[in-house]
């Protein structure tokens, strides 16, 4: 996992002690560090692309800051888009709509309607999509999910690629759906799968490459050639301490070169989201109340599941330090527990800190996957902020919402006033 230098006590991120920045902004606020969300990016491209002709879709998923998104548009990213919000986002920020991939699922005929409409190519989900897409635009360039029967996830909530999911074209109606698609008149490009979110392992990814390399050259043998595979996203970085990195160098030979020895195929997509966001971005968030509540002992924060939702959700891991007593002796094991009128709002259980105060700034690391994108107004508590830093200096990407903000959608019917 990535750690952070600090001085005089103070836990630097971005070139800046974090106490400079919570003081500034307020809290909670989400900060991303600009260089670190460049060099991901970086890092996963040229993994893949010393290998194979490599485009990188980023799942915008795990954050659409329009900020963010620019800057990925400046390292020549495409991205991955799941609804017509989604497309919308990065098309403001910049994307043209060649650089974009529509993955839906359940799509309405409304959304399939705008999102050919702003000339997005469409990965198709279903028989019933594809049947739908046809009598709207047969024009754009379209690829398929299918269901690989491979699975893999930090969590069984965010497993797709087993077989009976929700998601893609079962394994066995894959072929006869590429061949009613032609019939139709669809320009066919590509073919995808998702196994899954924050998968540690190489295996199922290889694993999901064979079922997608044998389902190419079925297709070829059916008079269809195809020009890329997605591979989706889901590769997993280490949210805790000493927990080891996948190594993408591995995965990107292994991946390229079965693709090269087996097939026609030139060109490999990924669509990774945490990859490239997840430890660019830390949550800062204060400390307001510590209580001893006997058998247990509680630092009470400004964040709950409101700001960071994945702790409740998926009994995820987040590291958690004081920003202002960094590397300070721990004295003992306390929860760190949000504002929510909720028994299951937490952030973390059961961490050792340096006898937190009231004031004290709370960094919850490897924040910036499913983070903010998640968060929600629960408890009429406002969205909060987001940093963006580079090289020492913090400019606001997202202002704090107000409570106001949050009422300007409801109306009081007449009668009522
Ligand atoms: N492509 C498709 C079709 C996807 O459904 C997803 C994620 C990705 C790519 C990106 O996956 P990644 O590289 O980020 O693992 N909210 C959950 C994660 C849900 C992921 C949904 N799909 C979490 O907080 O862990």
């Amino acid at each position: 996992m990535r750690d952070y230098e600090s001085e005089n006590g103070i836990m630097m991120f971005g070139g800046m002690p974090v106490t400079d920045i919570a003081e500034k902004f307020g809290t909670p606020v989400y900060v991303t560090d600009e260089q670190r969300l460049r060099e991901n990016y970086r890092n996963i491209y040229n993994a893949f692309a010393k290998n194979i002709d490599t485009k990188i879709h980023y799942a915008c998923k795990a954050n659409t800051n329009l900020a963010i998104l620019t800057i990925l548009a400046q390292e020549g990213c495409g991205i991955d888009a799941v609804s017509v919000g989604e497309v919308m986002t990065c098309l403001k920020a910049g994307f043209t709509p060649d650089k974009i991939i529509y993955t839906g699922v359940n799509v309405s005929n409304d959304e399939l309607k705008a999102v050919t409409d702003l000339g997005v190519m469409i990965n198709i989900d279903s028989i019933s999509e594809m049947e739908r897409l046809a009598k709207i635009n047969t024009k754009l360039p379209v690829s398929f999910r299918i269901t690989p029967g491979v699975g893999s996830g930090h969590s069984d909530k965010v497993i797709t690629g087993k077989k009976g999911s929700k998601f893609g074209i079962p394994k066995d109606k894959v072929i006869s759906t590429y061949l009613r698609a032609k019939e139709l008149g669809f320009d066919i490009k590509g073919i995808h799968a998702h196994i899954g979110s924050g998968g540690q392992s190489v295996e199922p990814f290889m694993d999901m490459m064979e079922v997608l390399i044998d389902t190419v050259n079925e297709l070829k043998e059916n008079g269809i050639e195809l020009e890329f595979i997605d591979m989706g996203g889901g590769i997993g970085v280490p949210y805790k301490l000493n927990e080891e990195e996948m190594d993408i160098n591995d995965l990107a030979i292994n991946l390229a070169s079965m693709i090269k020895e087996e097939t026609s195929i030139k060109t490999l997509i990924l669509e990774p989201g945490r990859y490239i966001i997840c430890d660019s971005t830390i949550l800062l968030t204060k400390c307001v109340d510590v209580k001893d509540a006997e058998s247990k002992k509680y630092v009470g924060v400004d964040a709950g599941l409101n700001t960071l939702i994945r702790p409740a959700m998926y009994d995820s891991y987040h590291y958690v330090t004081l920003g202002n007593k960094f590397g300070k002796a721990c004295t003992a094991k306390y929860d760190v527990v949000g504002p929510i009128c909720e028994s299951g709002d937490f952030l973390a259980h059961e961490r050792v800190l340096p006898d937190p105060q009231e004031g004290d700034i709370v960094a919850v690391y490897n924040a910036g996957a499913y983070g903010f994108s998640m968060s929600s107004n629960y408890n009429s508590r406002p969205l909060c902020a987001e940093v963006l830093v580079n090289m020492g200096e913090a400019e606001l990407i997202r202002e704090r919402e107000t409570v106001e903000e949050q009422w300007r959608h409801q109306i009081i019917p007449k009668r009522l006033q």
